[in-house]
């Protein structure tokens, strides 16, 4: 491979994990206002894995997936100030996808200094999944100190991020997962509630009486949606952030779990289904919302208070593999491509 070409990761069409195709081609150039970023790690998310095998609007193959990258800026578009070749930051690019690749071109503004002592790996597991916690926990359900909060997947990427933060903003947290996790996220700072053996809903009631005051459910189902309602006491906040059934049973869960969602928005037991600011859409005013989060998480693992479980590490050229061992689930955290130099 030259030095002006660079490789980079293709979902070609849609299909099984074999549809990851490797592509090298020119090397991307960043436009006005971007840097271009030489990955050293890349993080892949269970959105990915449903995206590549079932229809979704939006994105359509061919093309890269990837919404968080951390490298080194390697090169700077027109007008860009205040970053330097060399300089290791993190990146997002919700919705435009493009991080399963060597070299990725962003927005400038979108880049924020990662911190020595945090290695790349941890960096990026701290991108998308905890802005997306965050936004959920402090903008959506608006949970303040004191509160019960019930997160489910406490074990996986973005459940881990929602443990994480919740126990950072002084909540009381209640986590589902698998019994072999059950010491992780007891360790995180959550009760642990093993979704698989017991009724989720009664194990609340009997550790709480009256129920939590936010669920945030990232499985969605019909029936998955209707049990987190019930396990909210009056006043409670149900937060859909995801729908990681799917990776198994596919779109067909969308509509049961809106409907769910109408049924509980109607009921006068005043419990609700706030939506919150949508992650593609909250940055353009919120740029610094973004970037103070980000520092902040960083200093936080920096310090040792708030690690990220990191699942597994696989060669970016291997995503295939990435996405056949999130696939197989059972896995605790953050799936990451690391880039070879
Ligand atoms: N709204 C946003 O902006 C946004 C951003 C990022 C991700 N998401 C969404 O969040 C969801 C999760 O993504 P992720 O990357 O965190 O996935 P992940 O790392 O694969 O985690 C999923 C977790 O869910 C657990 N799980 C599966 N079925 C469960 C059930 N019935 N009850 C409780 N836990 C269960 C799994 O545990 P076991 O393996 O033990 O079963 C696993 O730990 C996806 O739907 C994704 O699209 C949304």
């Amino acid at each position: 491979m030259g030095e002006s070409e660079s490789r980079r990761v293709v979902v070609a069409r849609r299909g099984g994990p074999e549809v990851l195709e490797v592509v090298t081609e020119n090397m991307p150039e960043p436009g006005p206002g971007e840097v271009r970023i030489k990955s050293e790690a890349a993080g892949v998310s269970s959105y990915e894995v449903m995206l590549r095998g079932h229809w979704f609007p939006g994105v359509k193959p061919p093309y890269t997936p990837g919404e968080d990258v951390v490298g080194l800026v390697d090169k700077l578009g027109e007008g860009v100030t205040g970053l330097e070749v060399g300089q290791r930051v993190a990146s997002w690019t919700f919705g435009d996808a493009g991080c399963y690749s060597e070299y990725v071109c962003t927005k400038a503004d979108r880049a924020v200094s990662v911190p020595q002592g945090l290695e790349s790996t941890d960096a990026v597991a701290l991108v998308v999944n905890y802005l997306t916690a965050s936004l959920a926990l402090h903008k959506t359900a608006a949970v303040k100190s004191g509160e019960r909060m019930l997160a489910h997947g406490a074990a996986g990427g973005v459940g881990s991020a929602l443990v994480h933060l919740g126990v950072q903003a002084d909540a009381e947290v209640f986590g589902t997962a698998s019994a072999h996790n059950r010491n992780l996220v007891e360790s995180m700072g959550a009760t642990p509630i093993d979704y698989r053996n017991d009724d989720f809903v009664a194990r609340i009631r009997d550790l709480t009486g009256d129920g939590v005051d936010a669920v945030f459910d990232i499985i969605g189902g019909g029936r998955q949606l209707w049990r987190s309602a019930q396990s909210l006491r009056k006043g409670g906040r149900l937060v859909m952030l995801g729908m990681a059934g799917a990776v198994k049973g596919g779109f067909k869960i969308i509509p049961p779990t809106m409907a769910v969602v109408g049924l509980v928005k109607l009921m006068p037991n005043g419990k609700t289904v706030p939506l919150g600011p949508g992650m593609e859409k909250y940055p353009a005013e919120n740029m610094d919302w973004y970037r103070d989060s980000l520092s902040e998480f960083f200093d936080l693992a920096v310090s040792g208070k708030m690690r990220p479980v990191i699942a597994e590490e696989f060669p970016l050229l291997e995503a295939s593999r990435a996405h056949e061992f999130m696939e197989r689930g059972g896995h605790a955290g953050k799936v990451v491509l690391v880039t070879e130099s």
